[in-house]
């Protein structure tokens, strides 16, 4: 196929300034202090006429209101991320709530561990089986944190705060300006007092550098996670910020929280699990290596993992992410608004904006092509891998029945090693995808390849309770009893 060219690339630092131009042009509603910015940045004469009410960016503030003002249409497009719109399978349905001191949401998204018994089976003894809904906007990501039953029902740690709250600042105070010491305090905090650090849900300081507005990862476990994954292909002492091009950055920063993670040891540092690659095998391999489970299952007893959002892991095996197509080119990309061509950071659905963040590129491969068509085929995937998703499902919950029933019988644990173990593996291949909210589309053979493991585990672990002699098509690993309590690692 010929390349499709992708989105101009535009240099960041100047970016911002036509940004600036394009919402003067349109005399728009501004404080005069962005034009004052922009005169600093242009002549070297403004400068010294120092206006004084010019916003106060810099590495020490992270309000994105502050930012707003020299940055108007890139905030108000950041504000949009509170509207709340469905789509066949993603978006988010807005969903009344009756407050309460616990909880005082007016207006939550849909449940989905209510509307899946699957799923409730699948987390059995696990906070999950609590509450799980559909995720919504970034503007949602700090109240919804807090008042998701999964704080109620388990103590949470500080190191959940990492991905839901702009925690650049809180990093670098409490570490005294190093942001990876001030990441290891706030990880073993309790949740109810690290979240005391933070004021904002994530921030243009998290992304931006405030001098030049270029990207930035700024986040420790991804400075980490990436190290230990190049580390892996024979790339020593990775330094994302350094070394990472113009593209890689455009996924980066969000892979600085759409990924897999875990908590480690009773410090809970927060690790992305990559440093035997990206792919879920050897992911698997990690938590297996390390002996690490999430939970014991109530029902079996099988040492459980949870899978989470592996966007970004996903992502990677597919075609767009081989033709050097990155997650903002498709949920930021450029739009015409007020007359500027701007990043879209209204981060949402790419359905619920098919023509910036499909068919502008598409186009120039295929001039004919049109909105519907691209959404067809994204509902074509879509569908069929729902189809086998739920196939799956049937198949684990099949097996962790059957499970439950010889364990019932009398059993013995060396009697039930192998099917505790295939449960283990059905069940976070099936909860990879599950978790991984893009319904298939980011990488649709990989979902669909790993998806027929899941069922292959199942059903093997299901002739595995019925054969003492079955040789499953995996090696069975021993997964140590779990530490005592007070040693426990987090849940998560
Ligand atoms: C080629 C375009 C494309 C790229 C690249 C891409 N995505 Fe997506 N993404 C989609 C589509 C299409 C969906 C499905 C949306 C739906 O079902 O409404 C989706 C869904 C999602 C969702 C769930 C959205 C919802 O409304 O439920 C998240 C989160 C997400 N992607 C994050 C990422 C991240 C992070 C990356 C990069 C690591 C990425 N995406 C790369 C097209 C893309
Ligand atoms: C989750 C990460 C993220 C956050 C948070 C974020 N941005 Fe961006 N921003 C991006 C990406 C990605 C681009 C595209 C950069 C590129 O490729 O040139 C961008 C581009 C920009 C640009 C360059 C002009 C343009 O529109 O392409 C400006 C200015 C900007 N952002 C301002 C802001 C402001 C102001 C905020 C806070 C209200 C903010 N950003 C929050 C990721 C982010
Ligand atoms: C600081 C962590 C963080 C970063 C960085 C981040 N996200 Fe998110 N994202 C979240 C969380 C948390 C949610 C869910 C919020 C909720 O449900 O309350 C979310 C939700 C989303 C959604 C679902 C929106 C909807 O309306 O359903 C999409 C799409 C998405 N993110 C894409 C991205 C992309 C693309 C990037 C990079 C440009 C990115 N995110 C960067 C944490 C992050
Ligand atoms: C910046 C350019 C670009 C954007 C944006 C983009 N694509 Fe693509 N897309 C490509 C390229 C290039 C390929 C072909 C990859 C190859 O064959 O190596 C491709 C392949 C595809 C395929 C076939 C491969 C597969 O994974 O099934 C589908 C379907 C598709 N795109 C749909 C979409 C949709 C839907 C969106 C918006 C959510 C989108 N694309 C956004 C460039 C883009
Ligand atoms: C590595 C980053 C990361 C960490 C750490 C993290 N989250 Fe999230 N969280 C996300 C992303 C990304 C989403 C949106 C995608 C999704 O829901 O699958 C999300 C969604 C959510 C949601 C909304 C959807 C739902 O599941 O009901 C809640 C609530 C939530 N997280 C709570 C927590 C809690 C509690 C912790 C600590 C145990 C935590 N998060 C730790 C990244 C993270």
């Amino acid at each position: 196929m010929t390349t499709i060219s992708k989105s101009t690339k535009t240099v960041v630092a100047f970016a911002g300034v036509s940004a600036i131009l394009g919402a003067l042009l349109l005399t728009l509603p501004m404080a005069p202090s962005a034009s004052d910015a922009l005169a600093q940045s242009k002549s070297s004469k403004a400068q010294k006429a120092k206006p004084a009410a010019l916003p106060q960016i810099s590495d020490d503030v992270d309000d994105p209101a502050v930012w707003g003002k020299l940055y108007p249409l890139q905030y108000e497009l950041y504000l949009k991320t509170k509207e709340m719109q469905p789509t066949k399978y993603g978006g988010s349905i807005p969903t009344p709530h009756t407050p309460t001191a616990a909880d005082p949401r007016t207006i939550t998204s849909q449940s989905k561990s209510d509307a899946d018994a699957g799923l409730r089976t699948m987390w059995a003894g696990y906070a999950f089986a609590a509450d799980f809904r559909e995720e919504r906007g970034h503007a949602y990501m700090l109240e919804d944190q807090k008042y998701t039953k999964r704080q109620v029902v388990v103590q949470q740690p500080g190191a959940c705060m990492n991905c839901h709250a702009s925690t650049y600042l809180a990093n670098k105070k409490m570490g005294d300006g190093d942001i990876i010491k001030g990441f290891e305090k706030i990880n073993a905090m309790p949740y109810s007092e690290a979240v005391k650090l933070v004021n904002h849900p994530v921030a243009c300081i998290d992304c931006h550098d405030a001098k030049t507005m270029a990207l930035r990862v700024t986040r420790p476990a991804f400075i980490e996670g990436i190290r230990a994954y190049k580390a892996s292909q024979g790339i020593k002492d990775y330094d994302v910020n350094k070394q990472a091009t113009y593209e890689e950055k455009r996924a980066y920063v969000c892979g600085q929280c759409h990924v897999e993670y875990y908590f480690k040891g009773a410090e809970k540092r927060l690790v992305f699990p990559w440093s035997k690659g990206l792919k879920i095998e050897q992911i698997t391999a990690y938590y297996d290596e390390i002996g690490f489970r999430d939970w014991t299952h109530k029902d079996t007893g099988a040492p459980a993992l949870k899978a989470q959002h592996p966007e970004f892991e996903m992502w990677s095996q597919g075609l767009h992410a081989r033709a050097g197509v990155t997650c903002a080119d498709c949920h930021m990309p450029k739009v015409q608004y007020k007359g500027a061509n701007v990043s879209d950071h209204w981060v949402r659905s790419p359905l619920l904006n098919l023509k910036n963040a499909c068919l502008d590129c598409h186009k120039k491969h295929d001039a004919k092509i049109t909105e519907k068509e691209l959404k067809d085929r994204v509902e074509q995937i879509q569908d069929r891998h729902w189809k086998l998703r739920e196939d799956a499902m049937s198949a684990l919950v099949g097996l962790i029945g059957d499970l439950k029933s010889a364990k019932d019988a009398g059993k013995s644990d060396a009697d039930l090693k192998t099917a505790r173990y295939l449960q283990r593996r059905a069940q976070f291949y099936l909860d990879f995808v599950e978790a991984e909210n893009s319904t298939g589309f980011h990488a649709p053979q990989e979902a669909a390849r790993i998806l027929g493991e899941s069922l292959n585990y199942a059903r093997q672990g299901q002739i595995a309770l019925r054969d003492a002699s079955f040789k499953p098509s995996v090696a069975i690993v021993d997964i140590p009893p779990p530490p005592a309590p007070a040693a426990a690692p987090a849940t998560r």
